[in-house]
């Protein structure tokens, strides 16, 4: 008997087997799909696994089209980075949780701002008042970046900076803080955010109209590929659209149709592709449905080495590479039995690390109700120590590769992407669809669907909709203390008080008049006012003024 009639034998076999079994344990539900609508099948069978070569699908890893990672060795020679996203408080206070968390073996340093910093607003200002320190760190000054980083050697850490309206005046003072240090600009290593479409569509920290935030974010590129050379110019950002309550496709899909919209405005600026592309980076969530998870980060690798290599022709390699990082999803964690959430936080940091992720976030128990407690943040970095150091899955490359389910979906979601992006290409672009809130009315459809599984106990929340039990909400969370507010804005009064006003009045004014000058790289412009120890607020508002403020979608 021939091996395909042994197999189309068997496969039969299977079938009245299932017939029969099914009689007596019905599956649970009359279709299995994934975040994405994705069906499931029973089962996948070589039938069913990647069509095309292994060469053109997977390649090897370092290698184009990057499906199995974007390292020749990837986790044999170097872990992801364990980058724990920290802030609250007063400079002081988060200089001692990264601290902390860096004695503790983390391996990145990863700034949360506060709400005001992040909307441009000094924490004396009317807008900011109830929100200082509270979301993350308060930044006004100068001062307040060097107390960050007191003790911490820029030149041996890189640091991630969640920032994005503003991102520019936070970059320049990092770049300040590090030259107090003797570190100069070329060694500083980290990231900006410096994503502004995704505040459009899911986020909000928002200041100016698209326009001039294109222009400020492709400043921030032409500045770094010169000055700054081994910084992320750009994390460009699926975490947040996730957490709006995309699916696993639209979270890869509007990413990458956002990264195609900073690439042209760049180009556009007059930078050249291959100049400014190996510095764009990504930050993707990390969510439940484990399997969609890992096949999402191996299609969006695939995609995107495609898309620069065909679509913008860029020729370096570095250019191609998708290098990307991963929160764990903050949305899934439930304020219900928040041990819960240390197994959860576990399997989404396991398909990061099974997707190829180049540095991760996991997130704390308690996130569903406050901002980690010490005990808290240090589980879940102990959650990546033991899934790199434990679980032997770092030992080999990408070893879901080949897995007939895993490939059969990486496709899958290749395909339905590449859908995507068809239609907002059709619309005009990222730039346009997120004016028509195109990528919004999708987002919040499937927010809404996701929404009504839940309710209808379609899909259990263990603990929330389903195996709850009586508890009382845990006592011990971290609070900010609320004497911080009035204690920033006296140290940042002091700072007005003691600086040469003369000198920022001129850093001012010459911001103002560059502004103006459409074609004025402003990053020099705002290093000059940050050193002269002008404040985010100051800076931000000359910006307001030139360029006015975005109301919304
Ligand atoms: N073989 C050879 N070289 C290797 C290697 C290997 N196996 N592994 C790493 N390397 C090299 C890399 O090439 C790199 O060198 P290069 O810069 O000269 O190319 C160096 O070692 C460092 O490695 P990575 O660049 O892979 O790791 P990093 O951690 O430095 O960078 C990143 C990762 C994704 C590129 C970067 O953009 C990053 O760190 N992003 C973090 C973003 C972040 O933390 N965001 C948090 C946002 S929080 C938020 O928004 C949510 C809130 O709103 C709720």
């Amino acid at each position: 008997m021939s091996d395909q009639s042994k197999y189309h034998q068997q496969k039969q076999q299977w079938e009245t087997d299932v017939e029969k079994t099914s009689k007596r344990f019905p599956e649970r539900k009359d279709d299995f799909v994934t975040s994405s609508e994705i069906s499931i099948d029973r089962l996948y069978t070589p039938e069913e696994a990647s069509s095309g070569t292994y060469e053109d699908k997977l390649g090897f890893p370092g290698q184009y089209p990057y499906t199995r990672g974007i390292q020749p060795t990837m986790y044999r020679s170097r872990y992801w980075t364990m980058r724990q996203y920290a802030g609250f408080g007063s400079a002081e206070e988060t200089n001692k949780r990264f601290r902390y968390l860096l004695e503790q073996g983390q391996t990145g340093l990863s700034v949360a701002f506060d709400l005001p910093t992040q909307i441009g607003y000094d924490s004396d200002d009317p807008m900011a008042e109830g929100e200082v320190g509270k979301v993350g760190v308060a930044i006004d000054s100068l001062k307040d970046m060097e107390q960050l980083f007191d003790q911490i050697p820029l030149d041996k850490v890189s640091t991630s900076m969640t920032i994005n309206a503003p991102a520019s005046i936070l970059l320049c003072m990092y770049i300040a803080v590090g030259e107090k240090q003797g570190v100069p600009m070329e060694k500083l290593t980290g990231t900006i955010q410096n994503d502004i479409l995704k505040e459009y569509i899911a986020r909000g920290t928002y200041i100016y109209p698209p326009k001039p935030s294109m222009r400020l974010i492709t400043n921030i590129f032409g500045y770094c590929q010169t000055n700054v050379p081994k910084f992320n110019t750009i994390s460009i950002s699926g975490y947040h659209i996730r957490e709006a309550g995309s699916t696993a496709v639209q979270e890869v899909a509007f990413t990458i149709a956002n990264g195609m919209a900073y690439v042209d405005a760049a180009i556009e600026s007059g930078l050249e592709v291959d100049q400014f592309a190996p510095r764009l980076a990504f930050f993707f969530n990390a969510h439940n449905q484990f399997f969609e998870e890992v096949a999402k980060f191996r299609a969006a690798r695939r995609i995107w080495a495609k898309i620069m290599k065909e679509h913008y022709q860029a020729e370096n390699p570095k250019s191609w590479k998708l290098r990307f990082h991963t929160q764990t999803g903050g949305s899934t964690l439930t304020a219900q039995q928040p041990d819960n959430n240390i197994v959860r936080v576990t399997l989404q940091a396991l398909a990061a690390v099974m997707g190829g992720t180049q540095s991760l976030h996991t997130n704390s128990r308690d996130e569903a109700l406050a901002l980690p407690t010490e005990d808290s943040a240090r589980i879940a970095l102990r959650t990546q120590q033991i899934i790199a150091n434990e679980s032997g899955v770092a030992d080999t490359i990408d070893p879901l590769g080949g897995s007939y389910y895993v490939e059969s979906l990486t496709d899958k979601i290749e395909e339905e992407v590449n859908d995507y992006l068809e239609r907002i290409e059709k619309l005009g672009g990222a730039v346009q669809a997120v004016e028509d809130g195109y990528m919004q009315r999708e987002i919040h459809q499937s927010a809404y669907e996701a929404q009504k599984r839940i309710e209808s106990g379609e899909e259990i929340i263990v603990g929330m909709n389903e195996f709850r039990i009586e508890e009382e909400i845990n006592p011990d969370l971290l609070r900010v203390d609320e004497a911080l507010e009035a204690q920033q804005i006296e140290q940042t009064k002091n700072i007005r008080e003691s600086r040469n006003q003369q000198l920022v009045d001129n850093c001012l004014d010459n911001l103002k008049e560059a502004a103006r000058q459409e074609k004025e790289n402003l990053m020099p412009y705002i290093l000059e006012a940050v050193k002269a120890y002008a404040t985010v607020g100051e800076i931000a508002n000359v910006l307001r003024e030139e360029f006015g403020e975005y109301t919304g979608m």
